[in-house]
């Protein structure tokens, strides 16, 4: 399908995957999208700029990268933040068309059904969007889907307009009016108050005059402070709504000026921000941020999980906002131009109408012409002679498919997998279009795609690579082992006993010798530290006595990891350890038992702060202490093995100490290597060299009762 996407200061359109449909969503066709002018050119403007000045202009990216840098190293960041530029982002936020299919969870929505939608990153200027239920609503019957099309600007306004809460009767001063400024004009006439229309630009003050605008000021013609009092008996206005992009902080220092003693001003637009104390303080005057289209926006629960807020208690969500907004232009209480349309393939020229100055249009549309078949291509080829290349079946090459374009795979295993000779990335599949195609093109995949069974089809693959969100491992592992191919999935292997029961079924079931391999993703096993530390202690007499600390940071219950998605920190970070106890004790286990703190605050789940002790047929004993409150300051990881009249101490993967008679240092480094590539490495060696006398990495056994412990200990917990 095509997608806008921006870069290098322009946009462009690329052809991408079309999104597959996920059980919470509808898949839409899209027929119109509407351009957020203030928003998508200072993306624009952004992505022309060089490095260092996008840097100085987004400093939290800027602490991204640093945290990036610590946790993954210099190549891996640069990699990461090369393929994101080259390949651009996605833009649009607003859009209309039909449904084509619909989640199996999702209730109201029917294919055919005419929708209007939301969300960055998800009703982008795209020809097919899959968007969560909450972010979408039906079109009334008579609203063609153009206008419907600007929901999420309409959204926004009505956000700044129930921010500001007006009384019938008030003045209200709007300054800025780009599209959300005249929606919020309307709006505010709708709530019978008066409104003071303010702009630079001459003919969007003609435009709110005919709109019913009280009083036009141009700033340019002088201090409007006095105008707004003279219209006010000189009270000042009773608030303002300021909906202008600048980067100057004046707007709101003027703002403050025309504004009445204990009166209130509302945020919409994106201007400097240095507040003055003495605007503020005498007067008392309110100032408040609205944020995007209303309550639930950036609630992963209500958006992605679609956990609607209660009625009565919220009246207003983001998405009863989209709705009550297409009843208002249903009514014919607002109004938009709508005869600036762009056909998708000359998005360039609708950016450059929008840079046009004054004569720059207010409401830029992009259309969407090709039929649903057209669109629905789910795999792009990025090589010549692709698809059904033979050259590529060279017999011990490994054929990679990347399932999941995470993060974490872009910074770590594909820098990995891009120095192993014979290895390739087939292709790359990931929920969605864009992020496929980034990291395909980055590492020249054969194609991409968003539809797993295309990689399973594909005969040239011979190892699939998961890197999903965790409750999609288990099903996705089966699902890849059952059509004979080799498996490297992230951790955890799966969440539930039901999905790890499945694949050990697989194996059990199966007569023949020649079966596809599994590896999870326990890399700490591979680390230099431990494979020394093994080497030490591999001939002792005594059972191992180890206690290991997980400093492992806070995460917001609101982050994936916490949710279904993810599973919970014991069962996606704490695998880790189980697994380097198995690695290290080498012996089965025979009881596992687990408590969590109770803590009075309710920021912290079970899982969030445990200890855990595991005990082993040979008489070892290992506990696990995984904490998330703890300080940044203190090492994230620590050891301290007791064995044979010796303690063995690590710290953070950099040092490892031996105690005896004295403190003996056996390994002492100033970067932190955890062990992946050691871990990606010696599982494709295996597989290109398998022999009776070699071992798996990671055995079937160990990558079974490692996950047997996470959910042992998760039942305890919770
Ligand atoms: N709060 C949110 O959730 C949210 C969502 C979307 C957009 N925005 C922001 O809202 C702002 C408006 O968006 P838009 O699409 O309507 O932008 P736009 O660029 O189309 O319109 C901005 C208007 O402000 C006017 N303006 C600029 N400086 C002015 C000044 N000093 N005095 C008076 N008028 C001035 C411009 O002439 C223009 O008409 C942008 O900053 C955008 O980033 C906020």
């Amino acid at each position: 399908m095509k997608q806008v996407v921006i870069k290098s200061g322009g946009a462009q359109v690329v052809e991408v995957p079309a999104p597959s449909i996920d059980k919470k969503s509808i898949l839409v066709s899209v027929d119109y999208s509407c351009i957020s002018a203030g928003t998508e050119m200072k993306s624009v403007q952004l992505s022309g700029m060089p490095l260092y000045k996008r840097a100085l202009k987004q400093p939290e990216n800027v602490k991204k990268v640093i945290q990036s840098l610590k946790d993954t190293g210099f190549q891996a960041t640069l990699s990461k933040v090369r393929g994101k530029l080259e390949f651009g982002s996605p833009s649009g936020y607003s859009a209309a068309g039909r449904v084509i299919d619909v989640g199996s969870d999702v209730q109201d929505f029917q294919i055919g059904d005419r929708v209007a939608c939301a969300g960055a990153g998800i009703a982008n200027h795209a020809e097919i969007i899959c968007v969560p239920a909450l972010l979408t609503v039906k079109i009334p019957k008579n609203l063609d889907c153009l206008r419907a099309s600007t929901v999420t600007l309409g959204a926004i306004a009505l956000q700044g307009v129930r921010r500001f809460n007006p009384t019938l009767g008030e003045t209200v001063v709007v300054l800025g009016l780009g599209i959300l400024g005249i929606l919020t004009l309307q709006l505010l006439k709708a709530n019978g108050c008066r409104v003071v229309a303010i702009d630079l630009n001459p003919k969007r003050l003609e435009m709110a005059r005919q709109l019913g605008a009280d009083l036009l000021i141009n700033p340019l013609e002088g201090d409007y402070e006095n105008k707004v009092r003279q219209f006010t008996q000189d009270q000042g206005a009773d608030g303002v709504i300021i909906t202008a992009a600048s980067t100057s902080s004046d707007l709101i220092h003027q703002s403050a000026l025309a504004t009445r003693r204990k009166g209130r001003i509302v945020l919409v637009g994106d201007v400097g921000l240095n507040l003055r104390r003495e605007d503020f303080y005498q007067k008392e005057i309110d100032f408040l941020i609205s944020c995007s289209y209303g309550p639930g926006r950036y609630d992963p629960y209500y958006e992605l999980e679609g956990q609607d807020y209660p009625f009565p208690y919220v009246r207003w969500t983001e998405n009863r906002n989209m709705q009550a907004y297409l009843q208002l232009m249903d009514q014919q209480k607002i109004q938009l131009p709508t005869d600036c349309i762009y056909e998708i393939d000359d998005i360039s020229k609708a950016y450059a109408a929008l840079n046009a100055g004054e004569d720059s249009p207010l409401s830029t549309f992009v259309s969407y012409s090709r039929s649903d078949q057209d669109r629905l291509e789910k795999v792009i080829p990025l090589r010549a002679h692709d698809l059904s290349e033979s050259a590529f079946k060279v017999s011990g090459d490994i054929q990679i498919g990347i399932v999941g374009a995470s993060s974490f795979v872009q910074s770590v295993h594909l820098p990995n997998l891009k120095q192993i000779k014979n290895c390739h990335i087939r292709a790359v599949m990931s929920r969605t279009g864009t992020a496929a195609s980034a990291l395909g093109q980055q590492y020249q995949s054969a194609y991409v795609t968003t539809d797993y069974e295309e990689l399973l089809a594909d005969d040239t693959i011979n190892l699939i690579l998961i890197s999903t969100r965790h409750n999609q491992h288990g099903n996705q592992v089966l699902r890849a082992l059952q059509a004979g191919k080799h498996v490297f999935v992230e951790k955890p292997l799966a969440v539930t006993t039901q999905e790890l029961d499945k694949i050990r079924h697989f194996y059990q079931a199966q007569k023949t010798k020649n079966l596809p391999l599994l590896m999870t993703g326990f890399n700490r096993r591979f680390s230099p530290i431990m494979t020394k530390l093994k080497k030490e202690i591999e001939k002792h007499q005594t059972p191992l006595i180890i206690n290991y600390q997980m400093n492992a940071g806070f995460i917001s219950k609101d982050h994936w990891i916490q949710g279904s998605e993810g599973a919970g920190r014991n069962i996606g970070e704490a695998c880790h350890i189980y697994d380097l106890f198995s690695f290290l004790i080498d012996s089965p286990v025979i009881s596992v038992t687990a408590k969590s703190i109770h803590p009075q605050s309710s920021q912290w789940l079970a899982n969030d702060n445990f200890v855990a002790t595991i005990q082993y047929e040979n008489g070892s004993l290992a506990t696990l202490l995984y904490t998330s409150q703890g300080s940044k300051a203190c090492s994230k990881e620590r050891l301290d093995l007791y064995v044979d009249g010796c303690v063995y101490t690590m710290d953070d993967y950099k040092t490892l100490d031996r105690y005896e008679e004295k403190k003996v240092s056996l390994f002492s480094s100033s970067s932190i290597d955890k062990g992946h590539r050691e871990e990606i490495n010696s599982f494709i060696s295996y597989l290109k060299n398998q022999d009776a006398q070699r071992k798996i990495p990671i055995s079937l056994e160990d990558q079974v009762s490692v996950t047997q412990i996470s959910l042992k200990v998760e039942e305890q917990l919770r």
